[in-house]
């Protein structure tokens, strides 16, 4: 999510120690020391990579050349990269039940939308297909609509909010599964597989599922007292998923998808409870569903809220399947979640929750991953494997050691007596028994990213402008800069295996920009300067690929005067080079990456082009600032996938 809303979550108020507690003074003197030249000399990827396979082998690991920052209201590539734009925003996804065409002035219905690619792409994974005829790659597109512009969704905007308007908002929210294959195959000039992509359509995989979408819960707070509501007194079934924003592909073949600022859709009392106090649910709500919608007012449905922030898993290859909220994940603004595997074969599932001073968490599952066999897909045979395991909160210490603190009801503060009734409640106020447990409050974790060949776990730590303000958390080692409106990317590596539960941790890099005044923003980044990292995902050869989410009221002001529009940008983890890769049209953010099976094209989501930099797109001027993709004189600013490939057919990124 791009927009710096005022009410941006910001309700940690706990006291549990600051890592100043327990840090070793001799290391909290080098963070208090000479500005960034100090961290970049302690904290710089190169002295880092101890027990970090480099991977590529000799040379940098990035062959293609930069590009510059631009404020274009077009796509940048390098030489030698073409872009083509998939499924936009309104495009029918080819279900069976219809496929009308999007309409340019934004008036199709909220039951054509039900049918349409929802609004503001974010997170996608492909889920190959067997090869077609000629050997032609096929597979799904999965992907998350993170939120609506109701500026530009509805022919007037937002207001008067309508029943009709409501229904449109939900329905363009929420996740989408299309089919897609490449045109050309083996018989191309190149000899692979280099032609440009296209939806399929009809499609029986086609998909969509969105914020009235009946979804099940599993886990420890699947039928809660907490969870049930007049609607649904077993606590067990839920209308929809919302804010779903990054997401993470499992060895077992589904799609897991965060419910991120799902606060911002409720509103309570002019007294809200400590327990919505402590989850940012306010007076007001950021879309009015409300008003149409009584299941997002607090004061009628209490518990309503309890039903969301979850990890929803869906099995994309199955679309009669049902998504299921997984409760043993935790309850957090969930930005995504992504899986390791133990070398016995269990599933960890690292998450994190984007707002500011909440924390990163992990779960590994009490059993092992199941083959698929007798009759099932692996999806179907692990249907209930994120319902039973341990989950922990992080603790980032200043000696550059940290652990996995567990959120097991009994253990430690989290007692009945405390206020945590069951390990039910324990995950539903995660974030109370994180307090509790004195977790690292953290500039806002955004992705995280496993890189197979070194075990290190990375997380994009995307910006906190509050660190350090008056009556803020101050700096700690694991974020060491006041006024943080850069961002970092924090790494770490289990003890033993991915089940380990205490790590070594230190810093990829403090993004920023060597051309600014102020040292905290300056960053050191071995290459190209950059702000917000958001995205981060490794290619198969393990290059780590970046996209930033600088949001549209500060893209080319203050700190980020001369970084240009988003931008994707890959990096060497063993040399630490940062190069920028692609550069987005205006207002947009980049986010998601993945790849065909043989790496020749890169899928990313252009997310939000043309946004308002301080509030939702004008409906009589829905082309003031971006008309990209399509450019149509009567039309309006759409997000896109983009599928980029190299016109010699090559590898991306070589
Ligand atoms: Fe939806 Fe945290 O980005
Ligand atoms: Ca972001
Ligand atoms: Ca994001």
């Amino acid at each position: 999510m791009a927009k710096d809303f005022t009410q941006m979550e910001d309700s940690n108020r706990s006291s549990n120690p600051s890592i100043h507690d327990v840090s070793d003074p001799a290391r909290r003197l080098w963070l208090r020391g000479s500005g960034v030249a100090a961290l970049g000399g302690l904290l710089g990827p190169v002295s880092l990579l101890q027990g970090c396979a480099a991977g590529l082998g000799g040379g940098s690991a990035l062959g293609f050349k930069s590009v510059p920052a631009s404020t274009a209201d077009a796509l940048v590539l390098p030489p030698g990269y073409s872009a083509q734009v998939l499924a936009p925003w309104g495009e029918p996804v080819g279900a069976a039940a219809g496929m009308p065409p999007f309409k340019w002035d934004a008036s199709n219905s909220a039951a054509e939308q039900a049918l349409q690619m929802g609004m503001h792409h974010d997170g996608l994974h492909l889920y190959p297909l067997p090869p077609g005829a000629g050997g032609v790659q096929r597979g799904l597109l999965v992907m998350n609509h993170e939120y609506t512009d109701d500026g530009l969704l509805h022919p007037g905007g937002q207001s008067p909010r309508t029943a009709e308007k409501v229904a449109k908002s939900q329905a363009a929210h929420g996740i989408s599964v299309i089919e897609v294959q490449q045109q050309g195959g083996s018989g191309s000039n190149s000899g692979n597989n280099s032609g440009g992509w296209q939806m399929v359509r009809p499609s029986r995989y086609a998909r969509r599922i969105t914020a009235t979408t009946p979804c099940a819960v599993g886990g420890p707070a699947a039928g809660h007292p907490m969870m049930k509501t007049s609607a649904d007194p077993t606590g067990r079934r839920v209308l929809g998923t919302l804010n779903n924003c990054a997401s993470g592909q499992t060895p077992w073949g589904t799609y897991l998808s965060g419910e991120e600022n799902w606060a911002g859709y409720f509103v309570a009392s002019d007294q809200p409870t400590a327990h919505e106090r402590r989850w940012g649910i306010r007076k007001t709500s950021w879309y009015r569903w409300q008003e149409h919608d009584p299941r997002f007012d607090t004061v009628r449905h209490p518990n309503e809220p309890n039903r969301f922030g979850w990890v929803a898993e869906v099995d994309p290859m199955d679309p009669s399947s049902t998504p299921v909220k997984r409760t043993a994940l935790g309850r957090a603004a969930h930005e995504g979640a992504w899986v390791a595997v133990t070398q016995g074969g269990r599933a960890v599932v690292y998450s994190g929750e984007d707002a500011r001073f909440e924390y990163i968490y992990k779960f590994v599952s009490r059993d092992r991953i199941a083959p698929a066999g007798n009759g099932k897909t692996a999806a179907q045979a692990n249907t209930t494997l994120l319902d039973h395991g341990t989950l922990y909160v992080a603790r980032f210490d200043g000696d550059g050691r940290g652990r996995w603190l567990p959120l097991v009801h009994g253990q430690g503060p989290l007692t009945a007596a405390a206020g945590f009734a069951d390990q039910g409640e324990v995950v539903i106020k995660a974030r109370q028994a994180s307090d509790a447990l004195g977790a690292t409050k953290m500039d806002r974790p955004e992705w995280l990213a496993i890189d197979e060949r070194s075990g290190f776990v990375y997380c994009t730590l995307t910006n906190n402008s509050r660190r350090g303000a008056a009556g803020e958390p101050g700096v700690d080692a694991a974020n060491p800069r006041a006024n943080n409106t850069m961002g970092h990317i924090i790494r770490w590596k289990e003890d033993g295996d991915f089940d380990g539960t205490a790590f070594s941790w230190n810093h990829l890099l403090l993004a920023g920009d060597p051309a600014n005044a102020r040292p905290e923003a300056q960053g050191n980044i071995l290459g190209d300067a950059f702000g917000s990292p958001d995205t981060i995902a490794f290619d198969r050869q393990g290059r780590l690929w970046i996209g930033t989410d600088v949001s549209t009221s500060a893209i080319g002001r203050g700190d980020m005067a001369r970084l240009g529009n988003n931008q994707l940008l890959a990096c060497d983890t063993a040399s630490g080079e940062v190069r920028r890769f692609m550069v987005g049209p205006v207002g947009c953010e980049l986010t998601g990456a993945a790849w065909a099976p043989d790496g020749r094209t890169l899928f990313v989501n252009i997310q939000h082009p043309g946004e308002t930099p301080s509030d939702r797109t004008d409906p009589h001027q829905p082309r003031r600032f971006s008309n990209w993709p399509d450019f149509n004189p009567s039309g309006r600013p759409r997000s896109a996938t983009v599928a980029i490939q190299k016109d010699d057919g090559g590898v991306i990124g070589t």
